[in-house]
């Protein structure tokens, strides 16, 4: 496994609509390995999940996992999930406000509105099936990694601007406030 150069804002394959795993290829060595360096990757990065075109690839596969996160501890904890050619559809008009941030947007947090309850359906990477609904937090990481495969970041969806903040500001000035607002969106929506 290889831990992978994560692309920055800015870098033309982020901005691409990513293409389809094509089925007899998902078992290939090179796809199979891909999917290790994204799980590797993220895991030293510490991100929440990780999109195949941040790091290069344009291709639609994504990786999501939540534990303990110093990045995101309000987060409720998501196993390891690969999703490969994922497609989301809302189970609700309701949404919530998420303050995200992104590997390929170093330094930055932003609010984004999110759906609050969606289904998920992709394939693993052996190639089955998955389909299964997520809600709150959940839902909103599945968003935000889905969206990398249609080339759209989560500065795209901040709806303020003047939510934009570096991670040292956030921590001095929001940290407090949005984490009464998380155990509100953990209320409401079940995780
Ligand atoms: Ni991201």
């Amino acid at each position: 496994m290889v831990i992978r150069k994560i692309a920055q804002i800015g870098t033309p394959v982020l901005r691409e609509r990513a293409a389809p795993v094509r089925e007899d290829m998902l078992g290939s060595p090179e796809i199979q390995a891909l999917i290790d360096d994204l799980i590797e990757t993220m895991r030293d990065a510490h991100g929440a999940g990780l999109a195949a075109p941040q790091v290069y690839e344009s291709l639609r596969i994504c990786v999501v996992e939540v534990g303990d996160n110093p990045r995101y501890p309000y987060k409720p904890k998501i196993p390891l999930t690969v999703l490969v050619n994922p497609e989301i559809d809302a189970l609700t008009d309701e949404g919530f406000d998420n303050f995200e941030g992104c590997l390929s947007v170093t330094g930055l947090r932003g609010v984004v509105r999110r759906v609050g309850h969606i289904r998920v359906r992709a394939l693993d990477r052996t190639g089955a099936p998955l389909d299964f609904e997520a809600r709150g937090f959940r839902a909103g990481t599945f968003q935000h990694e889905v969206d990398h495969l249609d080339g759209r970041l989560f500065v795209d969806a901040v709806a303020d601007p003047r939510t934009l903040c570096t991670w040292d500001a956030y921590e001095r000035y929001h940290r407090a406030d949005f984490l009464k607002r998380a155990e509100v969106i953990v209320a409401q929506w079940g995780e």
